[in-house]
């Protein structure tokens, strides 16, 4: 018998609903909120009153185009966090509430977890390399920086994170110092690319073991535009493609020595990257240099499953279904939630 999961994502500013079908994922879509824009960031009351308006006509669609019946769903996987509380709130009341009505299982998921899982995601007529357990990946997103080594599909460890500011939130608040909008990271990815990396150099950060850290960059980076600006106003202007490629060159230096030293302490060299920071064109490169010095086997996710989506939310569900890790009636969302 087919298993077929409904999946939510609901936990920063994107609305999305998916239908996976025996792990092949057939539909996904994804409701983004323009409202931010004007704020430069994500404004948690905001977010929470679009997926309101989101939720269910993003469902809707994605059933439509799964040519799926709800009454075919086997059961509903929904974020229950980390994330903004408000946001999570909408994403968990709904799958309760279609849980109840449809008579079917209810399965909470880690968002964090599934980010990685989109390895996992199988498409129709589409092949696909899949890492082998364990593995170690990097999952580089705008609230989070870790590296995982997963042993299974329900299965992780972290084993260095950041102790302040995620790598995508290094890119943003970068980003903005400079007069890029919000999100930045994808702004810098493009400016980088007509830049020279080494034109300006950032002291990083000394950190014991594996652990990572951003905020002193971030400092950095805004005392020198300020004291460049001062000098020359139209430093900025006259330097933003350099500027990019340099900042971007120093958050993928330091991702890459942290990551090297967790392949030589583990063992392991087959690397995964996920989040959103994943979709960045320097560090897939970075990658792709390592993978040819050390022997690494990368494994990289498409880009359309770097940032939040629901694919990744239903292929975590389904593992949990089959693994029988369902949840109850009276789970609430949780703003942190270590997994
Ligand atoms: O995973 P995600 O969609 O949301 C979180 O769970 O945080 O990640 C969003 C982050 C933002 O900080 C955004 O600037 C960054 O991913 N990002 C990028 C790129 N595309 C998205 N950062 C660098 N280069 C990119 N191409
Ligand atoms: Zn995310």
């Amino acid at each position: 018998m087919s298993v077929i999961i409904l999946g939510i994502e609901s936990s920063c500013d994107d609305t999305s609903a998916a239908i996976i079908k025996d792990g092949y994922l057939l539909s996904n879509i994804i409701a983004n909120q323009d409202v931010h824009k004007a704020y430069g960031g994500v404004v948690p009351e905001l977010a929470s009153r679009a997926h309101q308006k989101n939720i269910i006509p993003v469902v809707d669609q994605a059933l439509k185009l799964a040519k799926i019946s709800k009454n075919d769903i086997n059961a509903v996987a929904f974020t229950r966090g980390p994330g903004l509380l408000g946001s999570l709130l909408v994403g968990t009341s709904f799958a309760k509430s279609f849980s109840l009505a449809m008579d079917i299982s209810l399965v909470e998921v880690n968002h964090l977890q599934a980010h990685i899982l989109v390895h996992f995601i199988k498409e129709l007529e589409k092949e696909k390399k899949v890492p082998e357990f364990p593995f170690l990946c990097l999952l580089v997103s705008g609230g989070h920086t870790q590296i995982v080594i997963i042993k299974n599909h329900l299965e992780m460890e972290i084993i260095g994170q950041t102790i302040d500011d995620a790598a995508g939130e290094a890119f943003d608040k970068c980003a903005k110092v400079i007069g890029l909008p919000y999100p930045g990271g994808p702004v810098i990815d493009i400016n980088a690319q007509q830049g020279n990396k080494h034109a300006f150099t950032f002291s990083k950060p000394r950190i014991k073991n594996l652990d990572y850290s951003f905020s002193g960059l971030k400092t950095s980076f805004l005392y020198f535009i300020r004291d460049s600006i001062n000098k020359n106003p139209d430093f900025v202007k006259e330097n933003m493609m350099d500027l990019c490629a340099s900042i971007q060159f120093t958050i993928i230096e330091i991702l890459m020595n942290k990551l090297e030293i967790a392949v030589k302490q583990t063992g392991i060299n087959q690397i995964a990257v996920a989040g959103g920071v994943s979709a960045n064109s320097g560090l897939r490169n970075a990658l792709e240099e390592r993978a040819k010095d050390f022997g690494w086997e990368t494994f990289m996710p498409e880009f359309k499953f770097t940032t939040d989506n629901a694919a990744m939310i239903a292929i975590t569900g389904y593992y949990k279904y089959l693994n029988k890790e369902f949840t109850s009636q009276d789970i609430v969302p949780l703003a942190r939630f270590p997994y």
